[in-house]
Order: structure tokens, then C-alpha cells, then sequence
């Protein structure tokens, strides 16, 4: 779909006042074109609400994960509004605020690569720790002149554990980042915190364990993965290349945990949580299940390249989300197989992979099927 990108600010201004005649919640979202940003644009229209989401202005078109959700603003009923901005441009996002004026903002922008904060610790440090106080400052601003309430939901992440101080982590455990991009989220959860309990903000930190889905970026482990075993099955790739292998990370499904940050700011009290399956599994667990969803054996395809190992990894991560599960009555839906299946299946789906009665799951009658042009 081609979007109407040079008039997504000028035109909003129309399309608000005719949306505030029917008075929808508002929620506006910054990282709207990431993962999560539109998994909860998503849940926020099905919810009924209008949805204003910032986009960084790019040479390329990168909407891919929500042109399935834009419906052009000339067309009645449409509920999606885009808007240039950035988390490093306080003025933008301030202006945004104050033409929007949402109900809820949910802080979802971020650099959020840890092994490229590393090689951009300041831009990182920048987008993801000073945007998070760009933005608290201004609906401080905002909330005090006009007296409308803003719910602000702060992406908080497991990473902020570090170097654990307690396993499993919940919200009572201690902070220890080890790399530039967990410094800056320790410091943006502090900040929502402090304001919080300096101006009365309703504004809540999730601390997000690992998620994922088809949706997740092509460079992060999981994908990485269940992406190369598909390209392996259909013969374009013969090898992937990767660091750390011991690595445990408690994976859940994206889906699942962007309900948790709605419920977050739907309850009486602000408050932190802890978002999590309570599980944690190896990168090599995740290779076995990948690989093994088309009976191969990892191992053969497997590399070591240091340029993927971290100046200081983060070894172990399992939260204990039972405050979430109590308060918000949240809990995971999707298994650690489950949603490993799934990001295969997707990635073989999108290569074309697939025989008319389902899924083949194995790769030997897949790549038959290829040399023989039966898919
Ligand atoms: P993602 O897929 O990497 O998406 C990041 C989003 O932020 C993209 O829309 C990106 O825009 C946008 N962005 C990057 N730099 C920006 C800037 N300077 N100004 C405005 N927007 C900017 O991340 P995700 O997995 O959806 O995660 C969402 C949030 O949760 C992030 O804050 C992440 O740090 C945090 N988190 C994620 C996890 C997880 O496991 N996924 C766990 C804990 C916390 P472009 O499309 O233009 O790049
Ligand atoms: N990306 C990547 N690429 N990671 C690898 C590779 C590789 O080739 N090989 C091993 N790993 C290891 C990393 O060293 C890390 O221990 C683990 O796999 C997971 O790496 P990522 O998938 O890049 O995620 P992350 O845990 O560092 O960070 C993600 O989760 C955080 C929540 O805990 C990101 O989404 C962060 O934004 C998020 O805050």
C-alpha cells in the first residue's frame, strides 16, 4: 500500500476535530512501525480508540507492519493517523502532544538493538533515555495547563537486570544494566518514577521480558533464526552465522504482551510490572526447536562469528510476573514451542513455503518439492 506520507501532518488537524464530535479515547504511539507498536495499534482500534502513531521520516517507505491496519484519512471511519516526529526532536513531540491531545501514550520508540548500543551509545542514550523525559516533560506541561489527564506507559525491558541480582527477577529486583541501551532504560524508568510521584503523572513501567512473534526484526537471535531456517530449507542460505549460545532469555509472544501494557494504564493506580512467562530457555534451546520443526539438526548449520558477542552479555533472564498475573489478570497465552513454530511457519510462509493441505514440516519434501517447481 502507498501512503499519502507528505500529508500526514497538515491533514490530521481535519480529521481530529471530526473525531473529537465522537468523542474516542485517543492513544497516541511512538515506535508505531516496530514490533510492538503495531501489535497495540492493532488492540487499540479493535478497543474502539482513534490512534496517532509518530513515524521517523525516511527515504523508503517503513510501514510495512501496519499498512495492513491504514485506511487512507480521506476515508470515513478511518481511526490511524500518522504523524512525523522523533524521540530526539523534543519539539516535534511536544507540538504532537498538544495537537493530539491523547488519553494515553504509550512510550514504544526506542533504538532497541543491545548490540548496536554498544557502536551508538549517545544516539541510543539520546532516543531511548532523553525521549522518555522529552516526553514526560511535556505532558507535564500539557497536564498542568489544560488539566486533561494523559496516561503514559513507559517501555521498560528485563535488560534493566543486567547482570541479575536475584533469579527469577521481579519488581522488587535490584538494577544492573550492562550495556548502553539498558543504562538508558533504567534511567527512562527512574524518570517515570520520579515523575510519577513529583507531579501525580498516572505513568507506569512495564519491565518486558523477551517477546516475540513474526513481526520481530530480522536481526534480533529468534528471528535471525527461525528467518535462516527457511532460507536453509529453500536453498538460499547454507549457513548462519552467530555469537552467544548460552544465552537464556525468558520468550514470550509480542501478541500476548502488548494487552499487558493496555491493561497497565487501564487500572486505578499507576504502577511498574513485570511482563514475563516465568521460563527461560538457551539460544541453543531455540535453535533445537527451530531447526528441529523441519527435522534438521542445528548443528550442521550452525557458525561462530565474534563480531556477534557483546562487551558484557547478560547471561540469564526469567521473570516472576505474579503481580501481573494477580492485579492485571494477565497471563501468557503461547508457549515457548508454541511461538517458536510459529516464527518458523511464518518465515516458510513468506517464502512460499507451504503445500495446500498445511504446512510441510519437513525440509527433505520441502526442497523436493522446490526442484521438482512443485512450490
Ligand atoms: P522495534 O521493533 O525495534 O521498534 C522500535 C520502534 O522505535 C520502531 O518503530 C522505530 O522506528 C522506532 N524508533 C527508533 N528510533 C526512533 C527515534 N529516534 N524516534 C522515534 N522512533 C524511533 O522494538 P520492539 O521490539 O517493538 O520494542 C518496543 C519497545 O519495547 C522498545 O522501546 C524496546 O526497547 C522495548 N522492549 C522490547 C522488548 C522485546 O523483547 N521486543 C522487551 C523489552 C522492552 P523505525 O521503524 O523507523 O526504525
Ligand atoms: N541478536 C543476536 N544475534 N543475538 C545473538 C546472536 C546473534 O547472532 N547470537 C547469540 N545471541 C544472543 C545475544 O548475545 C543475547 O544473549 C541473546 O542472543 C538475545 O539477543 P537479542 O535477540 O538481540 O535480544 P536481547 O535479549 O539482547 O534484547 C532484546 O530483548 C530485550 C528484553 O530483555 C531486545 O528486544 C531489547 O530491546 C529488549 O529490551
Amino acid at each position: 500500500m502507498v501512503l499519502p506520507h507528505q500529508n500526514f501532518h497538515t491533514e490530521h488537524f481535519e480529521f481530529r476535530e471530526e473525531a473529537s464530535m465522537t468523542e474516542k479515547k485517543r492513544a497516541l504511539v511512538t515506535g508505531i512501525t516496530g514490533q510492538d507498536g503495531s501489535y497495540i495499534s492493532e488492540l487499540l482500534l479493535e478497543k474502539g480508540y482513534e490512534v496517532h502513531g509518530i513515524i521517523r521520516r525516511t527515504s523508503t517507505f517503513n510501514t510495512d507492519r501496519i499498512d495492513h491496519i491504514y485506511v487512507d484519512p480521506h476515508k470515513e471511519g478511518a481511526s490511524l493517523f500518522l504523524h512525523y516526529g522523533d524521540l530526539t526532536d523534543g519539539t516535534t513531540i511536544r507540538r504532537i502532544i498538544e495537537d493530539v491531545k491523547p488519553h494515553e501514550i504509550y512510550n514504544l520508540g526506542a533504538q532497541s538493538h543491545v548490540r548496536v548500543s554498544f557502536d551508538s551509545p549517545e544516539y541510543t542514550s539520546d532516543c531511548v533515555g532523553m525521549g522518555a523525559l522529552r516526553i514526560l516533560e511535556a505532558i507535564r506541561d500539557y497536564q498542568q495547563r489544560t488539566g486533561n489527564e494523559v496516561r503514559f506507559y513507559q517501555a521498560g525491558s528485563s535488560e534493566m537486570f543486567g547482570k541479575v541480582k536475584a533469579v527469577p527477577q521481579s519488581e522488587e529486583t535490584p538494577f544492573y544494566p550492562r550495556s548502553p541501551y539498558a543504562c538508558a532504560k533504567v534511567f527512562a524508568h527512574w524518570q517515570t518514577v520520579n515523575y510519577r510521584e513529583s507531579y501525580d503523572l498516572f505513568a507506569c513501567n512495564g519491565i518486558l521480558f523477551n517477546h516475540e512473534s513474526p513481526r520481530r526484526g530480522e536481526t534480533f537471535v529468534t528471528r535471525k533464526i527461525t528467518r535462516a531456517v527457511a532460507r536453509i530449507v529453500a536453498g538460499t542460505q547454507d549457513k548462519i552465522y552467530m555469537g552467544n549460545l548460552d544465552a537464556k532469555r525468558d520468550w514470550g509472544y509480542a501478541k500476548d504482551y502488548v494487552e499487558a501494557m493496555w491493561l497497565m494504564l487501564q487500572q486505578e493506580k499507576a504502577d511498574d510490572y513485570v511482563v514475563a512467562t516465568g521460563e527461560t530457555h538457551s539460544v541453543k534451546e531455540f535453535l533445537e526447536v527451530a531447526f528441529g520443526h523441519v527435522n534438521l539438526d542445528w548443528n550442521k548449520y550452525v557458525a561462530f562469528d565474534e563480531r556477534y558477542l557483546r562487551p558484557t552479555e547478560v547471561d540469564l533472564l526469567i521473570g516472576a510476573p505474579a503481580k501481573a498475573q494477580t492485579k492485571l489478570n494477565w497471563k501468557p497465552s503461547v508457549t515457548f514451542k508454541e511461538l517458536v513454530q510459529k516464527m518458523v511457519d511464518a518465515d516458510l510462509q513468506a517464502l512460499g513455503l507451504e503445500s495446500p493441505g498445511g504446512l510441510v514440516k519437513d525440509a527433505a519434501v520441502i526442497r523436493d518439492r522446490i526442484a521438482t517447481g512443485a512450490i
